[in-house]
């Protein structure tokens, strides 16, 4: 890699810097929507994150909540009283798609029905948003590529919402711009202490039954991999610009005898095809966080490069840090940039992204060197305002009007999906799975 002190390329990647702020942003907000009025939809599935994206996707002007439907008649009353406008109440998906209001859906029903819904709401011609996993099965995968190309003129949206983070943009820009070098690694974690953490725990409601616990069955879930290592596999694809050919894994069920059939502990490698990797770990037994020194529990994820490594995660808070490699008396990018005393030369990790309330003192200073830094090299720092769950809907609203693909669109979403069947696939059969397989 030639470096950032060559004037040509500092001058290349300042142009290239204008260009790629305005060419992020409409992602996230797009001000043009082509035709007034607000999108309305319908929500099915207003459990936890059903009640969660119902309240983020009224925030703003642009949608509309005219229908809910729950097959469980308290979630259903409680999503009608949160949407704060009376929307009409159904407990079949198939009456709300009916629904000649409903121009749209948000879907957050247990994944495996995620495909079985999501194919009825585009053959009544609704636009979709729908919860990660896209899809469930492997045959799912086809149909529903298949569904989305005759069907082109209507959004599909996943529900990735790294993808919508400044935090995580910044990141994609630093490693589009070389200040990493070359990414040859990325590990991602997601630990919890034992049970917790909404889900986890053998907790069946006898009114309900066996699918209130869903996450912890093969039939409902895809299970770890799916429920939180989804959003860190693809955060690797999207750093990389690619996704994986093959896959190994140890699922183990091992910790919780409580019946449950998903693993309770995963270790997965992902094998990318120029040869870097995607280590994930998800475990219940322990909520450490090997990142940020320790100091923060459960998930993020490291991106290594030759040049550098950051550490990021969502949060919330949502933080990111940089660390230099190799030491900079050494760096070839460090020699002409500062002069005087840098603090790049302790070797401590620089805050890049930290929420600015959060920043004092000695951090302060810190964040504004790097910002600085990242600023002559073509990379814009910005806060994570506002929140991605948000912007996801400022952006699959925006695109309901304009007929725009969104930022999470139809491929990421399979692509990801057949990402955590490969993976449980090699754990369940223990050896490698291949893309191609799924
Ligand atoms: N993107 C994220 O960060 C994130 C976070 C949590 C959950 N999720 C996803 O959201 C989805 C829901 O998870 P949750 O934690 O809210 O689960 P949950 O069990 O709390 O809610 C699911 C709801 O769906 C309802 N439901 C089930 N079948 C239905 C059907 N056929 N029609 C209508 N409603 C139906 C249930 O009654 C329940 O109210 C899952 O796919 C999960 O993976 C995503």
């Amino acid at each position: 890699m030639s470096h950032p002190s060559d004037p040509t390329r500092r001058e290349m990647l300042r142009t290239a810097a204008a260009a790629s702020a305005s060419a992020a942003a409409p992602h996230i907000a797009s001000a043009g929507r082509q035709a007034a009025g607000q999108v309305g939809f319908g929500s099915i599935g207003v459990g936890n994150r059903g009640a969660v994206l119902l309240r983020s996707a009224i925030r703003g002007d642009a949608g509309r909540c005219v229908a809910v439907c729950d097959i469980y008649q308290p979630h259903l009353d409680k999503a009608i009283a949160a949407a704060g406008n009376n929307p009409r109440g159904y407990l079949d998906h198939r009456r709300l798609l009916e629904d000649k209001e409903v121009e749209a859906v948000i879907i957050a029903t247990p994944p495996h029905q995620h495909f079985p819904i999501m194919r009825d709401a585009l053959l009544a011609g609704k636009h979709v948003f729908c919860e990660k996993v896209l899809v469930f099965k492997p045959e799912e995968v086809r149909q529903l590529r298949k569904l989305a190309a005759e069907r082109a003129g209507q959004v599909i949206q996943v529900g990735l919402q790294r993808r919508y983070s400044r935090f995580y943009r910044t990141a994609k820009q630093m490693v589009d711009r070389g200040l990493l070098g070359k990414v040859t690694h990325i590990n991602g974690q997601w630990n919890r202490n034992p049970g917790s953490g909404i889900g986890w725990l053998m907790e069946i409601d006898p009114k309900r039954g066996k699918e209130s616990a869903w996450r912890l069955f093969r039939e409902y879930s895809a299970g770890m991999m799916a429920e939180r290592g989804s959003h860190q596999l693809d955060a690797a694809d999207w750093m990389i610009g690619d996704h994986p050919d093959y896959v190994i894994g140890i699922g183990g069920n091992e910790f919780f005898h409580d019946g449950r059939t998903v693993y309770d502990n995963i270790q997965v490698i992902f094998h990318y095809p120029q040869g870097q990797k995607f280590m994930y770990q998800s475990i219940n037994t322990n909520g450490h966080l090997s990142l940020f020194r320790g100091s923060k529990s459960d998930f993020g994820e490291g991106i290594l490069g030759t040049a550098g490594a950051i550490e990021i995660t969502l949060g919330p808070p949502a933080a990111g840090m940089w660390f230099y490699e190799p030491p900079p008396k050494v760096s070839p990018l460090m020699d002409t940039v500062v002069a005087g005393p840098n603090p790049l030369e302790k070797m401590k990790g620089l805050p890049i992204l930290i929420p600015n309330s959060m920043v004092t003192g000695p951090l302060e200073r810190d964040m504004k060197w790097a910002h600085l830094w990242l600023e002559q090299n073509g990379v814009l720092v910005q806060q994570e305002e506002p929140s991605t769950e948000i912007a996801q809907f400022q952006d699959f609203f925006d695109c309901c009007r304009t007929g725009r693909r969104p930022a999470a669109d139809v491929d990421i979403g399979l692509v990801n999906s057949v990402g955590v069947m490969q993976a449980n696939l090699a754990m369940d059969e223990e050896r490698r799975a291949y893309y191609k397989e799924v």
